[in-house]
């Protein structure tokens, strides 16, 4: 955690200077009435807002995010991942929206699965997942390949051959919770094993394999996390300065194109990579958040509602702008958190693919995604504060290694104004909202 003595909450400009305890609520208010205008007026907060910010007040008393906390952004590719373990915040538990996705797209991954050459002389067949994280999706979607590719073996071969799977993610990643959750079985014998697993830590814009390493390759739901935030929108000199967005859907056209250039960038490196690393007639299955043909680049989620819901658009900059006006970060803090996402529209995946020889596409769809099952949306809308828990864990077991990487502690406090948004916003919760993928399918093809 990067965490610098407070230089910004100097006697001039704290309003909580040497502020003993928030045990008492009259004391904190009878404090609180000293406030200076800049920092409570602009918010207009009630009593519990003023009770509660001096709380945060008092838990962060003493820290902000210094300017270093803004350092990660060069460093994305260490900080990077989803929240680990198996808690109620953690992605293995917050992960139903991203495996829905996955079960849309299994008709597609079967029927490639179904087409695909089967390499006869191997004695091992090598899977990749890239950007596994944890939990149930990734070895659900493995545990899946290698069942169906080893019947296709026993059908149409002499020999059925062993498999080989390879999770990979970031070194960020908690590849120990991943493994813990494998539950191999140990009495198993070896030939029994359904697959031998082994984590691979590195970036899938770089190269992971040595050349010619792999039959198959899985990508669910990852490639949609760019390389960076490109540095232009964290530049306070350029037009593409995203002031006060924590994200690009709405946003201003030089934003966009920024994050258009290094997804652009980002998917030609990845092919890249995998072209090497793939032996000819080896599959490459992809499904990453994407748009719809013609649906231009700012236009990032789709419908209004859908955007509207979206944990990284309003909700999300709103909850900055609370931090801010209760003087817990500084502007700069806000303005130079960005969440480094962008979706593809299938246009763009299919120029990447075109522009990269070595690949022949076979399915290339959209497919629209419903946010949450019915059941699911009449439990909140019974009960909005569990909407609001559930959502702002889904947030948190997404972005919380980078908003912790950006104010250390404070991040909590964001999420909590986050939940509280969210819990009130009583409309959207009857909405139902969907989200897009791009999935795509591609052979790799002699050169
Ligand atoms: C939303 S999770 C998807 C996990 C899983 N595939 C699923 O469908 O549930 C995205 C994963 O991609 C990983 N990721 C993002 N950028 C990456 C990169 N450059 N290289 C490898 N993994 C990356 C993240 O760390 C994260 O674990």
């Amino acid at each position: 955690m990067k965490w610098g003595l407070c230089s910004f909450w100097d006697d001039q400009h704290s309003p909580f200077l040497d502020y003993p305890s928030v045990s008492s609520a009259s004391h904190t208010l009878h404090r609180l009435a000293f406030l200076s205008p800049s920092s409570v007026g602009r918010s207009q907060m009630d009593c519990t807002s003023l009770v509660r910010v001096a709380a945060s007040r008092e838990k962060t008393k003493g820290r902000c995010a210094s300017s270093e906390g803004h350092t990660w952004t060069k460093e994305l590719h260490r900080i990077l991942c989803m929240q680990g373990g198996e808690d109620d915040m953690s992605y293995a538990k917050n992960s139903e929206a991203p495996a829905a996705a996955i079960t849309s797209s299994k008709p597609l991954l079967m029927e490639s699965i179904r087409s695909m050459k089967l390499f006869v002389s191997e004695a091992c067949i090598r899977i990749a997942d890239l950007g596994c994280a944890t939990g149930y999706n990734t070895l659900s979607t493995m545990e899946l390949v290698v069942q169906n590719l080893r019947l296709r073996y026993e059908k149409e071969c002499d020999h059925v051959p062993e498999f080989e799977a390879f999770f990979c993610d970031l070194p960020s990643n908690d590849f120990n919770s991943l493994f813990r959750s494998l539950q191999v079985d140990s009495s198993c014998s070896s030939s029994r094993k359904p697959y031998y697993p082994a984590g691979v830590p590195g970036s899938f814009y770089d190269r992971l394999f040595p050349k010619e390493k792999l039959h198959l390759v899985v990508s669910l739901n990852a490639l949609h996390w760019l390389s960076k935030i490109p540095a232009v929108v964290l530049d306070k000199q350029s037009k593409a300065w995203n002031k006060g967005r924590a994200w690009i859907d709405g946003g201003r056209k030089d934003v966009v194109e920024a994050y258009a250039k290094q997804s652009e960038e980002d998917l030609k490196m990845f092919l890249r990579c995998r072209r090497e690393e793939m032996m000819e007639g080896g599959m490459l299955f992809i499904v990453m958040a994407g748009r719809p043909q013609f649906q231009e680049p700012e236009n990032q989620l789709g419908d209004p509602d859908s955007r509207a819901k979206h944990p990284f658009t309003n909700s999300m900059d709103q909850a900055w702008q609370d931090l801010l006006n209760e003087g817990l970060i500084d502007e700069d803090t806000r303005d130079m958190f960005n969440i480094p996402a962008y979706m593809r529209s299938v246009e763009e995946v299919k120029t990447a693919f075109d522009r990269c020889s070595g690949f022949k596409i076979q399915q290339l769809e959209f497919q629209k995604i419903i946010e949450h099952s019915k059941e699911k949306q009449q439990e909140w809308i019974r009960d909005p504060d569990s909407y609001g828990r559930a959502k702002t864990n889904l947030v948190r077991a997404t972005l919380k290694p980078i908003v912790e990487a950006h104010v250390g502690d404070i991040a909590e406090e964001l999420f909590e104004r986050f939940q509280t948004r969210i819990s009130k916003d009583i409309d959207m919760l009857h909405k139902t909202c969907f989200y897009g993928v791009v999935v795509v399918c591609a052979i790799r093809m002699p050169d």
